[in-house]
């Protein structure tokens, strides 16, 4: 044997062009969601870690999966859903001769590299023409049958999804085929120009070259394995749930072994691609999705989504929700704050409760602690936003920046209306609506100023102790006083103490 063939073990052909109608879904079954991944990169991704030479996926005729299968990896068209042995014909030339071939339904995503490292040995130790993984469920309804002649061997498999193919005794039994199996290629490519669709579902079988391998004098085996769950197909959404239950413990317990705390794992949902480093905890509540990567002694949740995002060490996030944002060692978030694309909160900053924060880099050591809307700013080191202090980042037509300087003091409920730029260390007065531009070290104060209206309290009560001798007079003096609603109905416009 040359080096080609130790760098090309085995071919890995996955099986993922079935229109999925179980799922009732407009978008292909291969494509659902499974912690992170889609179901048909479960078997890519185990395929290339038990070693496979090439992997091949069987796409349907609109090539939904090309996308998202990844580099390296092989598509071939199976050009109508004829059934599984539809599809592998579809793939007849990735067959090479001499070259073992893993066939795997794109639907069975817990099966991982062991077991097909496992049933790949069992193959080449046995010398069989094909080998298939089985395994003994309490309830097989669906499943496709292993039977096995009086001296044990596989005989065949009888499909039971439709009624028809499979006896009654037939039915009784519970070892099922997972679909994953390890052929001889060149075995595989004589029967399989002589399945049949002569069965109720009208497909061609793929279990029937099982058969067809037997009567033509070959032997079949099987590896029958104990932890039925890895062998757990998805054709419906409700084995979607119950597999992403099974997928995410055991997401979360690789979590644990690496030394993140989980206060309460069945309540937390964490991305197949998630990092978190050690001594994070991740309080309940708490979904990581996508390619989110957290540092180390950092604290999330309780009830935090953190999608596509970055959080760094000794960081806290509480009841927050991020998105493609950045979050500096150190830094605070929430409880109650939502971090929209592109925002980047420095080393030591601070977002704190009910502030929503987009498109901005808010400095280190910078806070902005309270009701605040900040878009589309740059809030320099040490800058620290009072309460309601908004970005008017939006004219109706385009949106402009805001730039803040460093040490900025805006006061409570100050809007910038940008475009607008704050030098460092100025400070904002309350209430305040900055059109201009602010000096670093200045003072602004952008608000009407305050009228104290002497006497007007005492003027307010005379009416009631001159009832019927001086009304009219009375009513008159508000009017000069600019009190009343001027039509001399006595009304008075301003709220009432
Ligand atoms: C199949 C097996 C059944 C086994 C079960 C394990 C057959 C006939 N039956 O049944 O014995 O117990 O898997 O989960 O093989 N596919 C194609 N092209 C097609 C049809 C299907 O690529 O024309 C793909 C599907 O996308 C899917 C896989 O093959 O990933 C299995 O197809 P599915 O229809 O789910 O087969 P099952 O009825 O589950
Ligand atoms: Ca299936």
């Amino acid at each position: 044997m040359g080096d080609g063939d130790a760098a090309k073990p085995f071919t890995a052909l996955i099986l993922a062009a079935g229109q999925g109608t179980r799922m009732r879904s407009s978008t292909p079954k291969a494509l659902h969601d499974l912690c992170g991944r889609p179901l048909v990169g479960w078997p890519v991704h185990a395929a290339r870690l038990a070693g496979a030479g090439r992997v091949v996926v069987v796409d349907g005729p609109d090539r939904a999966l090309a996308a998202v299968v990844g580099e390296g990896v092989e598509t071939v068209v199976q050009p109508r859903a004829s059934g599984t042995g539809g599809a592998v014909l579809a793939a007849g030339a990735a067959l090479e001769p001499g070259v073992p071939v893993l066939v795997c339904a794109g639907d069975v995503p817990l099966l991982g590299p062991v077991v097909m490292g496992e049933l790949l040995e069992a193959h080449a130790r046995s010398g069989a023409a094909a080998t298939v993984l089985t395994t003994v469920l309490d309830d097989p309804a669906g499943y496709g049958r292993v039977i096995r002649d009086a001296d044990g061997q596989v005989a065949r498999i009888v499909e039971t999804k439709s009624g028809g193919d499979a006896t009654a005794a037939e039915l009784a039994v519970n070892e099922i085929n997972s679909g994953v199996y390890v052929f001889d290629s060149t075995a595989l490519l004589g029967v399989l120009p002589r399945l049949s669709a002569d069965n109720s579902q009208g497909e061609l079988y793929l279990t029937d070259a099982l058969a067809l391998l037997r009567a033509s004098g070959a032997a079949v085996g099987a590896l029958q394995i104990a932890d039925r769950s890895v062998a757990l197909g998805v054709n419906d959404r409700a084995q979607l749930a119950h597999v992403r239950a099974l997928a995410q413990r055991a997401i979360n317990a690789a979590h644990m072994r690496a030394g993140v705390t989980l206060t309460d794992p069945a309540n937390t949902y964490i991305d197949v691609h998630v990092a978190i480093g050690e001594d994070t905890t991740i309080e309940p509540g708490t979904r990581l999705k996508g390619a989110t990567v957290i540092g180390r002694g950092s604290t999330v949740g309780p009830q935090t989504t953190v999608i596509d995002s970055r959080i760094g060490d000794g960081a806290t996030v509480r009841v927050a929700w991020m998105e493609q944002a950045t979050v500096g060692a150190g830094a605070t978030v929430g409880p109650f704050a939502y971090l929209r694309p592109g925002t980047v909160l420095g080393e030591g900053a601070k977002a704190g409760t009910f502030v929503e924060i987009k498109n901005s880099d808010i400095g280190r050591g910078a806070r902005v602690p309270h009701l605040s809307y900040i878009g589309d700013a740059d809030v320099g080191e040490d800058a620290n936003l009072g309460a309601a202090t908004i970005t008017a980042n939006y004219d109706g037509m385009a949106k402009h920046r805001t730039r803040i300087g460093r040490r900025v003091r805006s006061g409570v409920d100050t809007t910038f209306v940008a475009p607008v730029t704050v030098g460092d260390g100025a400070y904002t007065g309350a209430g305040s609506v900055l059109t201009e531009d602010v000096p670093a070290g200045a003072l602004a104060v952008a608000r009407a100023a305050q009228v104290n209206v002497e006497g007007y309290a005492l003027r307010r009560e005379q009416p009631t102790e001159v009832v019927g001798r001086e009304q009219e007079k009375a009513s008159d003096d508000r009017s000069e006083d600019g009190l009343t609603d001027g039509d001399g109905s006595g009304e008075a416009t301003l709220p009432a103490s």
